[in-house]
């Protein structure tokens, strides 16, 4: 199959909890003129349309592709992104909060689920010039990603970086707890039997521990200048 990349090419960016997948892949797709596509959002706006619509957790396991329909869960672009609405509300704030951060990995391990998004998340790449991060993307939603990069950092940084983001407090026990909370969600990430987190075997890995937001983003543009040819 011939591929279209009138836009660009497909840049895979995916890597555990916290390792600053997003905020990278925001500013990579800024430079590149690129569109960005989060697909954790979309996982999340996923499990705060079954949380506010009531649906225990221990059901998520059976949801029916027409109960997700119902869930009424919409990505449409925005300028360089996605704006995620759940019943027409816009929803970008709320899928942010503790209470959605502590289910999402649940939501996400249920195959039904990811085989009801997969389509969405695809369609974003239909004409190339794409940043698409989260967990699977160069094993499952991508595999032919022009780049791609699985970026990693030591869990503390990472729960500081959180924290910062979230404006809460960085002390020694808050890191620690924070931490931890990563860890179990990578833990269930890369558990779990359907497009676990997993480094694909042509990724190029970045270790974000040591390196500045700016250094990080530049590269990752580097290698994409490259592998688009220029
Ligand atoms: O921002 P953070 O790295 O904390 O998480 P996220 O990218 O917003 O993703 C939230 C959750 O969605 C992850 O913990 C995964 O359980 C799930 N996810 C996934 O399974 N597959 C993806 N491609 C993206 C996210």
């Amino acid at each position: 199959m011939k591929l279209d990349r009138t836009d660009g090419i497909i840049i895979a960016l995916d890597g555990p909890a916290g390792s600053g997948k997003s905020s990278t892949a925001r500013a990579v797709a800024e430079r590149l003129g690129y569109r960005h596509l989060d697909s954790g959002a979309f996982y999340r706006a996923l499990t705060w349309a079954a949380l506010r619509a009531n649906i225990p957790p221990e059901r998520w396991p059976e949801l029916t592709p027409d109960e997700l329909d119902r869930l009424d869960v919409h990505g449409a672009p925005e300028g360089r992104a996605y704006r995620l609405t759940v019943g027409g509300w816009d929803v970008s704030e709320a899928i942010r909060t503790p209470e959605v951060n502590a289910h999402v990995s649940r939501m996400a391990a249920v195959p039904a689920v990811r085989e009801w998004l997969m389509d969405a998340l695809r369609e974003a790449g239909a004409r190339g010039g794409l940043v698409a991060d989260g967990r699977d993307i160069g094993t499952v939603v991508f595999p032919e990603a022009e780049l791609k990069a699985y970026l990693v950092c030591e869990p503390e940084e990472r729960a500081r970086r959180r924290l910062r983001e979230q404006g809460a407090g960085v002390s020694e026990d808050e890191v620690r707890a924070e931490a931890a909370r990563l860890q179990g969600r990578d833990q269930i990430d890369s558990g779990r039997a359907v497009a676990p987190l997993a480094e694909a075997a042509d990724a190029v890995r970045i270790d974000t521990t040591r390196l500045d937001f700016e250094a990080q983003v530049e590269a990752v543009v580097k290698l994409a200048r490259e592998r688009a040819g220029g």
